[in-house]
């Protein structure tokens, strides 16, 4: 069998250049936004569009409609294959077609729907997560048309952004068109548009409701206020009391880890400042390196508060308030156990005697890599050369929940996770936008992967 040079894989991505990101283009204007309802019309005419993508490509691609575990009908997912050789391997890739929600477009410098190209870059909801994703395994599989050498199979999921709730019915009854010895999962990302990474680990998320009562109803706030505290206050203690000083979250039995497979290297904290848009002056949280803040210790976010708006406001003393945590947990932690431990807290420190009521949520696991796998240095190697630079892998903070549960179902296969993202690209905020230099070298790095793979 031949192997292709990254000079023949870089001309055939170049003459495709076009192509794919038109494909990207429609994507973005698909505006499959799972949060609206993952039975819609607008997310089965998504897995439509990303099903024909793929028939095009000699996949044979379907969509197929899951099932929660309660057996309602689930999302639109799109699955096929295309099998060259029984014997050679087979190598499953996967992405996503549903994208984040725009609670206010208004927020936006262009439509978020409207895929625009501005300084090197495309701007539109989902045109990195996980459009991207989408685009690199397009790419690639066009790239190398008939001299694919390994067996394919896809599975383009369409309610990733809601934390997979059908998915392991799914893949359970699907194991045969699932299994494979290579899982490339295209939906995490770069260290910089420029600099190639394989994504080391990634955290686990458990999220649940507090809900704190002080009165059985609203009191005048000057009749009332002194010895009673609102329960927007006590809230706010509450939350406060899981910190000590520095920010670093302090609550018995959430654990932290460091960088898998040891820190190559930190991030550079005026970068960190520039992409996140911090405030002059803001202090950073917590202690340790950078990095096992950003990757693999814990931290906890206040994503939903219900409290008086303040328009309309006037002097009462609010009675209950409910405000919902999303926790994300170290890469080797269960999310139940970090969730359990939570809760007890919560319960055991109700400041001033209120009563807090806790509801858990949902529980997803984090992921850490097997640095010793096989195809990991194929796919370094791969994007050393496609990218004409040193790999410098790289922990996330955000969550792919799915990935121990394939896991666990698939024990032989090997997982890469990969993805479109850099760290401008503003995945689930305002702007958000994939670097084309970037995904053209993806590209080219899942072609050369595929094709090594194809022959080791
Ligand atoms: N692509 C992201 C995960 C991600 C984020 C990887 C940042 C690398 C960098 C994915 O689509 C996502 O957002 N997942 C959710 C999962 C949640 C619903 C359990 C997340 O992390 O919030
Ligand atoms: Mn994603």
């Amino acid at each position: 069998m031949t192997t292709l040079t990254s000079d023949d894989i870089r001309d055939r991505v170049q003459g495709d250049w076009q192509r794919i990101v038109t494909l990207l283009a429609d994507k973005v204007a698909c505006a499959s936004v799972s949060a609206q309802g993952i039975t819609g019309e607008h997310m089965k005419r998504s897995a439509g569009f990303v099903e024909q993508e793929f028939k095009a490509l000699g996949i044979d691609a379907h969509v197929v409609q899951s099932h929660n575990p309660d057996g309602t009908p689930g999302a639109y997912e799109v699955v096929g294959s295309r099998i060259v050789d029984p014997a050679a391997p087979t190598v499953l890739l996967y992405a996503h077609h549903d994208v984040q929600p725009v609670p206010d477009a208004g927020d936006w410098d262009t439509d978020p729907f409207v895929a625009v190209e501005k300084d090197g870059r495309l701007y539109g909801r989902g045109s990195a997560d996980d459009g991207g994703g989408i685009a690199i395994h397009s790419g690639a599989l066009k790239a190398l048309g008939d001299d694919l050498g390994v067996n394919i199979k896809i599975f383009i999921e369409g309610e990733e952004e809601m934390g997979s709730p059908s998915f392991i019915p799914f893949i359970e009854q699907h194991q045969d068109e699932f299994a494979a010895d290579v899982i490339i999962v295209a939906d995490s990302g770069n260290w910089s548009a420029d600099v190639p990474s394989l994504t080391t680990s990634l955290r686990g998320n458990t999220t649940l409701d507090v809900s704190l009562r002080v009165l059985g109803h609203p009191v005048h706030s000057g009749q009332f206020g002194g010895p009673i505290l609102d329960a927007n206050t006590l809230a706010a203690m509450l939350i406060s009391s899981m910190y000590d000083e520095s920010g670093e979250l302090v609550v018995p039995g959430i654990t932290a880890e460091e960088p898998v497979g040891g820190l190559q290297r930190d991030l550079d904290e005026e970068t960190l400042r520039n992409d996140a848009a911090t405030v002059q002056g803001l202090r950073f949280a917590g202690t340790g390196s950078l990095a096992s803040r950003l990757w693999t210790k814990p931290s906890l976010t206040v994503i939903g508060f219900d409290a008086h708006p303040v328009e309309g406001s006037f002097n009462v003393l609010a009675d209950a308030a409910t405000f919902r945590l999303s926790l994300r947990t170290a890469p080797s932690q269960r999310p139940e156990e970090a969730q359990r431990a939570l809760a007890a807290f919560l319960t055991e420190h109700a400041p001033f005697g209120a009563q807090v009521t806790v509801t858990p949520l949902d529980n997803g696991m984090g992921w850490a890599m097997d640095p010793n796998a096989k195809a990991v240095k194929t796919a370094e190697e791969a994007m050393s050369e496609a990218f004409s630079t040193d790999v410098v892998n790289k922990g996330e903070g955000g969550s792919i929940p799915f990935i121990p549960e394939l896991q666990r179902i698939f024990p032989e296969a090997q997982v890469l996770v990969t993805g479109p993202e850099d760290p401008k690209s503003n995945a689930h905020s305002p702007n958000e936008s994939i670097s084309l230099s970037g995904l053209r070298n993806n590209v080219i790095t899942e072609a050369l992967l595929l094709d090594r793979l194809a022959n080791e």
